[in-house]
């Protein structure tokens, strides 16, 4: 099989930034180069402010960058010089037209591809790299050999990726596995063959494990399918605990000490977010209605549909806890990110939040610790039913720190659960101190000691505990 010395991944975003970092990292003969159209974007790779917020990624980039490891948005060329390309762009859920709401938008991967197509003078192996509808990498083939110049050649490859954000470079130096789909023919294993070899840089041979090409796609859309049904069925569970008195995370420790079902991913919460569990159901939803199985299509909607009834239920709760109205209350919203660790806020329960408040009447004053001002306003615009920017900035204010949103506020939301919310990080006495009185804590996370806080004279509501027994209800 070949051997690859350049690399050229298009798409520099939360994907196609660490991947190729490390790869470039962990692979100092490779050249690597990151291209994106976004002229900004890899302004922001190119200096000492990256673009996304991911722990040690910074250090990877510091180390390799100049040496091996370059970002571009000479996208041509880089990817003409390469040997393999990875196509890292978004994939959307299409917002109309046939499968609208569900159907991945495949707009910029079929554009991508064409761009290989057209500029492409020597046989390349290309390499899916983004979450894709299965047989997907069919699409591409014909592209790429309806638009090819005469006598180049490409191979296709799923490689789909799996790393967490937040966790990215842990999960990248330490992959449970890596997944390589090919065509099962000589030319698709040799191609398979030279993938192998770059991640065997660094990922044990018994982790890089190769399938076919439609395996390798579905399997990504089911890991994550897997995962938020994990979710959503302890948040399910989590009702039931409110409703009777059991506590959600005694519930998810006892059951998840069986080995057959794991302690991992059974964390109750307001929901969950990211750009990819819901929009990767929906895909799978979207190929079961294609492939006619509409039972399949509705078992996994309803993974979906739990989640939004978690956030609306979050929200009854505190609506209710508050005396039935939010009308001019000030609410603390302790963080925007969909989940710690990062700055990311596509689908973030936050965002839905913000807005439910803002329907109730209610100030909103919000604090992230790493989401951008302009990120936040630009989230509540578009999910504003058509708001403007002056109409929303008269309810929601971006606050400097924690104590900044909460004063004055007769609640603290947590929707993310960053370390530095937790009681024994953040000092809640002088929070209580600067708060309107009764001061609720809203915990949609389950990151704070309910004993402490009311002892402080809190009034506390946890996602999946009861507050029957605790004399205010
Ligand atoms: P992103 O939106 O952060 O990055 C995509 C980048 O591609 C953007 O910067 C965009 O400007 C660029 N792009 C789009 N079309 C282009 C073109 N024709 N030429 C050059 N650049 C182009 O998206 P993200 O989060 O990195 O996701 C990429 C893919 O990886 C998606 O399919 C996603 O489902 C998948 N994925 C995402 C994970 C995540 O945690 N974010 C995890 C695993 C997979």
């Amino acid at each position: 099989h070949k051997q690859i010395k350049k690399i050229c991944c298009i798409g520099a975003g939360y994907v196609g930034g660490p991947t190729c970092s490390v790869i470039a990292l962990k692979a100092p003969h490779i050249q690597v180069t990151i291209v994106d159209l976004n002229q900004a974007r890899i302004d922001a790779w190119n200096s000492d402010q990256l673009p996304i917020y991911e722990p040690g990624l910074e250090e990877v980039v510091k180390v390799a960058r100049g040496r091996n490891l370059f970002f571009s948005t000479d996208v041509e060329k880089s990817i003409n010089e390469a040997d393999l390309i990875f196509v890292s762009v978004n994939t959307p859920t299409k917002k109309s037209g046939i499968g609208r709401g569900y159907a991945a938008d495949l707009g910029y991967v079929e554009a991508a591809t064409r761009n290989i197509a057209k500029v492409a003078t020597s046989s390349k192996i290309v390499v899916e790299k983004s979450t894709v509808p299965c047989r997907t990498a069919q699409s591409m083939r014909k592209i790429l050999e309806a638009n090819g110049k005469p006598g180049v050649h490409f191979d296709i490859l799923s490689n789909p990726e799996f790393l967490a954000e937040g966790t990215a470079i842990g999960d990248l130096f330490n992959p449970d596995r890596v997944l390589i789909g090919s065509l099962d023919t000589p030319a698709g294993k040799s191609a398979a063959s030279s993938l192998v070899e770059v991640y065997a840089n660094w990922v044990k041979p018994d982790q890089i494990i190769t399938t076919n090409l439609w395996s390798s796609e579905l399997s990504k859309l089911v890991a994550n399918a897997l995962l938020a049904q994990r979710i959503s069925s302890i948040n399910a569970i989590s009702a039931i605990c409110e409703a009777t008195g059991a506590d959600v995370d005694e519930v998810a420790y006892a059951c998840g000490l069986d080995t057959r079902i794991g302690p991992k991913f059974l964390k109750a919460s307001v929901g969950f977010g990211g750009s990819c569990f819901q929009k990767d159901i929906l895909n799978l939803v979207y190929l079961s209605e294609s492939l006619h199985l509409p039972e399949v299509a509705a078992y996994w909607k309803q993974v979906v549909d739990i989640n939004e009834y978690q956030k609306t239920r979050f929200t009854k709760r505190i609506i209710s806890s508050l005396f039935n109205t939010l009308t001019n209350k000030r609410i603390a919203l302790f963080g925007f990110a969909f989940k710690k660790d990062t700055g990311d806020t596509r689908e973030s329960a936050a965002i839905t939040l913000c807005q439910y408040f803002r329907e109730e009447k209610a100030k909103v004053a919000i604090y992230d610790p790493k989401v951008e001002e302009s990120q936040i306003w630009y989230d509540l615009k578009e999910v504003g039913k058509g708001d403007s920017l002056e109409a929303i900035q008269q309810q929601v204010e971006i606050a400097a720190d924690p104590f900044a949103a909460a004063e004055g506020a007769d609640a603290i939301v947590i929707a993310t659960e960053w370390d530095m919310f937790k009681d024994t990080n953040l000092d809640y006495e002088k929070l209580y101190s600067i708060m309107n009185k009764p001061a609720f804590v809203f915990d949609g996370r389950l990151i704070v000691d309910r004993a402490k806080l009311e002892a402080i004279g809190f009034k506390v509501e946890q996602i999946g505990k009861s507050t029957r027994d605790h004399g205010y209800e």
